[in-house]
């Protein structure tokens, strides 16, 4: 393949064709590939879609080679300092930063709709009492539809931001009430009392023997963490909302997939896989040496949870803003954590490990958060639905982006087929 400057040449033996080299508004360049089989007959092959770009989208801007996340042009690490995770909500959902009074209206519509109708909360009850809070997200969000059914009635434009605000502020309490089930707690309702972080944590941790008072350090780091995971382009489960959303789903749907996409130890799952790791090192006395001397072993399935990323050849920048964060929290407590004391050492024994070297595996996101979660009384478990809750803005932005994108298509990847040609089926009793 030869690339000039607009345009690529590719040579087949069958034939030569030119190509259109896209060129970003980041510079970054792609071939448009969108003619190859009507052209030429062939298809490409791309595991993991890690050369593909499934869409244009103006809703998240990382590079991987810099460390750098910016959700519509803003840094992250601008976001965190200046804005709460209802602003940054505002921000992907709508395309601006709200103002003063637009920051209120917005609040008081995600107060006005965080209650869950009474036959959806006597849904919850019938989840067994150990059934992992993200299946009772994902079918909770999934059956937001069967409860709020207008999105499919009538022209979904009219219903869009009703049915936006409603899950912002519904998967808010779905997530406290999936942590109410588990424990057999009664279920708290929202408050208008309270933000939109401090309502989820009163949802989560008040009881009327032991009223919660919202920590603001607490508050803080829960808008600071919901912000880091808000939004990471056409990761695993964005790309799974999209797809789904692709077949004409309505949003519950698709972000009910996204739920199910993030579930996954590779992906949101990680945070709560880090937390189990770092607890398991703590128990059996293992040494830093030993977990490493694992991670690299190829014989051994184990790998270094909350290390390495499909896009970050870096630092992760989200991890950076964690680590220090972390720091913050832990300082403020009475007593250190050892957890944390591990986690600082594998991070300094892996990055200079030529292993981790030459493979550029950073920290990621996950490998703090565990521990500023599990500092703020949150258990594993709960950690995904976390990542869930800050995520669901993204999803949202991208299932309105792709609404409106001109080019979207039914989204249907071919296959390299590795099967058998064809053959007779004999009768049963000769098999
Ligand atoms: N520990 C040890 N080795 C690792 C790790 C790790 N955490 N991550 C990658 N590697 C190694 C692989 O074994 C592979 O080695 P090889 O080239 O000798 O075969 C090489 O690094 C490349 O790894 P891939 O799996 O091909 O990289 P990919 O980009 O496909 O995967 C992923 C990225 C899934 C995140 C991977 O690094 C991983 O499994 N990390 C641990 C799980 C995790 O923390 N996930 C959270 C991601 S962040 C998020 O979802 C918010």
């Amino acid at each position: 393949m030869d690339i000039e400057k607009n345009k690529a040449t590719l040579i087949l033996p069958e034939k030569e064709i030119n190509l259109t080299v896209l060129t970003d508004n980041m510079g970054d360049r792609s071939i448009d590939i969108t003619s190859l089989r009507k052209e030429t007959g062939y298809i490409t092959y791309d595991p993991g879609f890690v050369n593909t770009g499934s869409c244009m989208s103006s809703i998240c801007y990382v590079n991987g080679e810099q460390g750098i996340l910016r959700y519509r042009g803003y840094d992250i690490e601008d976001l965190v300092e200046q804005c709460d995770f209802v602003e940054v909500a505002h921000l992907l959902v709508k395309g601006e930063l709200p103002n003063l009074e637009e920051r209120h209206l917005y609040a008081e519509m995600l107060n006005r709709h965080s209650l869950l109708h009474v036959d959806m909360r006597n849904f919850f009850r019938d989840f067994p009492q150990d059934a992992h809070p993200m299946s009772i997200l994902s079918a909770m969000v999934a059956s937001l539809s069967a409860f709020y059914p207008e999105i499919a009635d009538v022209d979904p434009e009219e219903n869009v931001d009703l049915t936006v605000s409603r899950l912002l502020s519904k998967m808010r309490t779905i997530a406290a009430f999936s942590y109410r089930q588990m424990n057999g707690l009664d279920f708290v309702d929202p408050s208008y009392k309270f933000s939109y972080c401090e309502n989820f944590l009163n949802m989560m941790f008040h009881t009327s023997v032991n009223a919660y008072v919202p920590d603001p350090l607490h508050v803080k780091a829960l808008n600071t963490l919901l912000i880091l995971h808000a939004d990471h382009e056409q990761n695993c489960s964005t790309s799974a909302v999209r797809l789904v959303a692709s077949s004409d789903a309505n949003l519950y749907a698709s972000v009910a997939a996204g739920c199910c996409a993030l579930w996954g130890s590779k992906h949101g799952g990680a945070n709560q896989e880090v937390m189990q790791m770092l607890l398991e090192i703590h128990a059996q006395g293992l040494t830093i040496e030993e977990v490493i001397a694992k991670a690299k072993d190829k014989d051994d399935p184990f790998r270094l949870h909350g290390f390495g990323h499909r896009v970050y050849k870096t630092y992760d920048p989200r991890a950076k803003i964690a680590k220090r964060l972390c720091r913050q929290i832990l300082d403020s407590e009475t007593h250190t954590d050892p957890l944390l004391k591990i986690a600082m050492e594998l991070e300094e024994v892996a990055l200079s490990d030529p292993y981790f070297i030459e493979r550029n595996l950073y920290p990621n996101v996950d490998f703090y958060t565990g521990i500023i979660f599990h500092a703020m009384g949150i258990p594993e478990s709960m950690f995904t639905v976390l990542f869930a809750m800050g995520r669901l803005p993204g999803w949202i932005a991208h299932w309105l982006e792709w609404r409106h994108d001109p080019y979207q298509k039914i989204g249907r990847p071919r296959q390299v087929y590795s099967g058998p040609h064809v053959r007779k089926v004999s009768p049963l009793e000769d098999r």
